[in-house]
């Protein structure tokens, strides 16, 4: 065990199920280990990495903001927060913001949002219908918004306003809409679960049912947006629009942030009714502002189309060659190989092994989120890997 292994095990909450590696250097789509190991980077930091490790233009608007102004309260106007709150607005179907911190923190000021458009609206409906394998976060509201009870039985008693119903499945969210309902809130394309597509029409109807009901529809593009399924949000796909979306994980380049984005008929917070200390800090705003506009200037959403179809194929060619490779799924780069048998461990090691970092989603299944800058070329690098990987398996289990 390394030295920093020991140092986990003695001072660390138990909470993750590490890989033993220390990262200790980032670039592009490659980092180093403390033995000055490289590895291409095909989980880059669940999904956050999307211009890759260190980009120049994140390190040079971070480095002249921290020199500038790192904190202040949200008494006062800061000049980062409203530049990339404007640029958010004018590439998005949603006309006003709020910044907080991370992922969990924006869904749950996403369902406090629509809480109180329901007292205001809605005759003080408050519940949240949500989907079964869906995730939405680790903060105890979220938990109960997550639809997998791996993640709910460790905290029961939940907070109560909160009904999971089965994933594309029109008929379970009319079934569960009741007088009480104040939104539907799903993942566009669910990640964490194993990047399930929703069906045709899923969201379109889902959509129509919300409108018909009067009911807000909350997207989580925490994992799905800025590019990474191909266009800047996911619902440009599917033809809908939200009244409230929630935004993290890619939005400032790899520094903490969170968003939360609603249409002005769903933006009913007053002053008071929600806050945060950090939220809008101006380093991570500077470093949004720097991502969203390398994202939109430079088309990374249609490198992440064109580089995902190519990987893609070769995610095919692999499943003609391994006869128990059950699915390849996903679009732009949120794709995963399904198996037909829990396997995805000891190939999580085999990449490793030959340099490359991939995520097991599942017991059988592994995704790849790689940096949207990626080319082909380190797709067939990825794919090299994965063969070889994938034989050294198939010989271990004969
Ligand atoms: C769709 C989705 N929502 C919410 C979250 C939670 O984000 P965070 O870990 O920043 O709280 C995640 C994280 O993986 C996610 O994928």
């Amino acid at each position: 065990m390394s030295h920093w292994q020991e140092l986990e095990q003695k001072y660390y909450m138990n909470t993750f199920k590490r890989i033993p590696l220390t990262l200790v250097r980032g670039q592009g789509a490659r980092v180093w280990d403390e033995d000055g190991r490289q590895y291409l980077d095909f989980v880059a930091g669940w999904a956050v990495n999307n211009l890759g490790h260190c980009p120049p233009v994140v390190v040079e608007a971070v480095t002249e903001q921290v020199q500038t102004l790192i904190q202040t309260s949200n008494q006062f106007y800061t000049i980062p927060q409203l530049r990339l709150a404007e640029l958010l607005v004018q590439n998005s179907c949603l006309d006003k913001v709020f910044f907080c911190n991370s992922g969990a923190e924006a869904n749950e000021g996403a369902v406090k949002l629509a809480r109180r458009y329901g007292q205001l609206h809605l005759n003080g409906a408050f519940e949240v219908i949500t989907a079964m394998s869906s995730f939405h976060g680790r903060t105890l509201a979220m938990v109960a918004a997550t639809g997998q009870v791996k993640f709910q039985k460790p905290y029961i008693p939940l907070p109560t306003g909160f009904v999971n119903v089965e994933y594309n499945s029109i008929e379970a969210i009319k079934t569960a809409t009741t007088e009480r309902t104040c939104a539907v809130m799903l993942e566009p394309v669910q990640g964490e679960s194993g990047v399930n597509l929703p069906d045709d029409n899923y969201l379109t109807t889902v959509r129509a049912w919300c409108d018909g009901k009067g009911i807000l529809l909350i997207l989580d593009e925490i994992q799905t947006g800025l590019g990474r399924l191909g266009t800047l949000f996911a619902y440009e796909q599917y033809g809908i629009e939200p009244d409230i979306m929630s935004l993290a994980k890619g939005l400032a380049g790899g520094i903490p942030i969170g968003a939360i984005l609603a249409k002005d008929r769903a933006s009913v917070f007053t002053p008071g009714e929600h806050g945060s200390t950090f939220g809008g800090n101006p380093v991570a705003c500077a470093a949004g502002y720097a991502t969203l506009k390398f994202i939109l200037d430079n088309d990374i959403a249609g490198n992440a189309r064109r580089v995902g179809e190519y990987f893609t194929t070769g995610l095919e060619g692999l499943r003609e060659k391994f006869p128990f490779i059950t699915d390849v799924r996903g679009r732009g780069l949120l794709l995963a190989l399904e198996f037909s048998s829990d396997i995805a461990d000891s190939l999580v090691t085999a990449c490793l092994e030959r340099g490359l970092l991939v995520n097991r989603v599942k017991p059988n299944a592994l995704r790849f989120m790689p940096p949207l800058i990626i080319g082909k070329e380190e797709v067939d690098e990825a794919l090299g890997i994965l063969d070889s990987a994938l034989v050294s398996i198939n010989q271990g289990s004969a």
